[in-house]
């Protein structure tokens, strides 16, 4: 094939940027830091193909100007950053990086739930403030996990591992999803339950839906209100699958028992009242960032991107 040019947003590990190397004449942002779409559609100008990271917006706008561009190859299993069904009208492919970043996803989800029910980090900050007097029996009291009910909400793949990793700590599983498994197929003990149910039997709530226009908002204030006392929320899918005000609320006037977000509704923001809660950890969007998950995710966009320019159907095409 004739050489093609692949513009990256964002700097990614090395080996990834080797490989499209020996394949493209690649060019990567010189700036460390995320572009805007003005930037994003000058600096792309005559790439047939491009690596985009989750904080790319890539709307019908900037669809539009990308005239060259054949195929987006979205660094990330999310890829609500772009208007995937307007890229498909315009013709432009767009693949994302799904299986290699599940495992490491749902540790991040797992380990949240251990740090709100047992006050890991919350105990890590009391140490650190000299606070601190000994072990007494009524001291720093959380929730056993053992026997409760984790309620997950998408049992897509990373729901599933979740759910899988979850059952070894003795959680009972429940979920929600707009497809019913049956349990032969997944493998393990778990309970398809309305969204109702969900809300009212849950100890723990772990969010793994993606984000569409129906999950946008589907954790509100009626939703946090219907669950049950001393439920712990977990979000490690996107922040504006709940609104995040109605969290706070939520939180505040302890409707719930705590949270473990690493998303956020206006990520990078993060609302101001999350972070005085001392029932809630945050963490900055790290549910894939591992040095190995990372650079599984470069091979995949290059074979992605390496499939499409030899003709044939890019595996993680999502479009
Ligand atoms: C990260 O948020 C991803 O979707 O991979």
């Amino acid at each position: 094939m004739d050489t093609k040019r692949i513009f990256v947003t964002r700097k990614i590990p090395e080996a990834g940027l080797r490989r499209l190397q020996e394949y493209f004449d690649m060019e990567v942002s010189p700036f460390d830091r995320n572009l805007t779409p003005a930037e994003i559609i000058d600096m792309a100008a005559g790439a047939q193909g491009m690596v985009s990271i989750v904080t790319d917006r890539i709307d019908r706008e900037v669809i539009d100007r990308l005239t060259d561009i054949k195929i987006i190859a979205n660094y990330a299993v999310g890829f609500d950053n772009i208007d995937i069904e307007y890229a498909r009208q315009k013709g432009i492919s767009v693949t994302n990086t799904p299986d290699v970043l599940t495992q490491a996803t749902a540790d991040i989800a797992i380990g949240l739930i251990l740090c709100v029910a047992r006050r890991i980090i919350e105990g890590d900050k009391l140490v650190r403030r000299g606070e601190f007097k000994g072990f007494y029996p009524m001291f720093f009291l959380g929730v056993e996990l053992e026997n409760k009910t984790l309620g997950i909400y998408g049992m897509g793949r990373i729901g599933q591992v979740v759910a899988k990793k979850a059952l070894r700590f003795g959680l009972k599983v429940i979920y929600h999803d707009k497809i019913l498994h049956d349990e032969d197929s997944l493998g393990f003990p778990a309970r398809y339950v309305s969204f109702e149910d969900l809300l009212r039997e849950s100890d723990f709530i772990s969010l793994h839906a993606s984000l569409t226009p129906e999950t946008y908002h589907r954790f509100t204030k009626e939703e946090f209100r219907k669950m049950k006392n001393g439920v712990y929320c977990i979000n490690t899918a996107r922040g504006p699958l709940v609104k995040e005000e109605d969290l706070v609320r939520a939180l505040k006037e302890g409707w719930i028992a705590g949270a473990g977000l690493d998303v956020y509704e206006f990520e990078p923001k993060v609302h101001p009242d999350l972070i005085t809660l001392d029932n809630v950890v945050l963490l900055p969007h790290i549910g894939s960032a591992t040095i190995e998950v990372r650079e599984r995710m470069c091979m995949v966009v290059a074979d992605d991107l390496i499939a499409f320019f030899r003709g044939e159907s890019p595996p993680n095409k999502v479009n």
